[in-house]
């Protein structure tokens, strides 16, 4: 069985105080005890990971980086590499979510070594793919997805793909308030693990686990994760109120 997830990207906000008070509410709500195969991933701003992964140490969720650059170390001000992230025992990092496509021009190669170092420090990625509306409007939509899969991950070994989280963000749904239908979500999941199948195999693509993220909220998740292909949520705007996110991690 493969492993559901839901995660929250906090993107740039809240202050120390306000994201410590955060944590602590969603880990007291958690307990120390992990259901099987439920994962939660809570995703701060680089500062607060310490405090995060203290938090954590004592309760049921893991702690991810939103960011990285793919060098161990080295002359390259203001980054924070794998092996930092490795060593404060952060878990998972977001790579390729469309802000940093957007904002920081990151490329498809870029990402490819992002995923490269993380993986050599054993830190899992959450690869984000998806399609901006003019391109759905167009019917783009799988060539897209499969071409950022294939230029950033179908590089990497079997062993490798193993221990990366895909999210499906399509663009259009991403802090818009108009998310995918479970329907849209679904072809789509599908159509990834299709992809994974043909390039390693139906056993690998059964047992990668593939979110949805965009506009999912405590209102629709359960429908959106009700849906065979799609193993839980990567949670914006929703993440950032306690209440919201725990009714999101009930509806895995
Ligand atoms: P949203 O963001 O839930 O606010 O749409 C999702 C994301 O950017 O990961």
């Amino acid at each position: 069985m493969r492993n559901r997830i839901v995660a929250g990207n906090w993107k740039m906000n809240k202050n120390f105080f306000e994201a410590e008070e955060l944590i602590a509410q969603i880990a007291d709500s958690l307990g120390d005890i992990q259901a099987e195969n439920k994962i939660v991933i809570l995703c701060p701003p680089f500062p607060y990971l310490e405090m995060a992964t203290d938090i954590a140490e004592d309760a049921a969720f893991a702690v991810g980086a939103q960011n990285v650059y793919p060098d161990d170390s080295g002359a390259f001000t203001g980054e924070v590499s794998p092996a930092m992230l490795a060593s404060m025992e952060v878990e998972y990092c977001i790579v390729g979510h469309s802000e940093r496509r957007k904002y920081f021009n990151e490329s498809h190669e870029f990402l490819a070594r992002k995923l490269d170092g993380l993986l050599k420090n054993s830190v899992k990625p959450v690869f984000c793919c998806g399609e901006l509306l003019p391109e759905r409007e167009a019917g783009k939509h799988f060539k897209v997805v499969e071409q950022q899969l294939h230029e950033s991950l179908f590089h990497l070994t079997e062993d490798q793909i193993s221990d990366v989280v895909i999210a499906y963000e399509p663009v259009w749904a991403i802090g818009t308030g108009m998310n995918a239908t479970p329907e849209q979500a679904q072809e789509m999941h599908a159509y990834i693990r299709s992809l994974i199948s043909a390039k390693y195999s139906s056993k690998i693509a059964d047992g990668i686990t593939i979110l949805y993220g965009g506009s999912c909220n405590a209102k629709n998740a359960a429908e959106l994760f009700s849906k065979p292909d799609v193993d839980g949520g990567l949670i914006g705007g929703a993440s950032l109120k306690a209440d919201d996110f725990l009714t999101i991690f009930d509806a895995l």
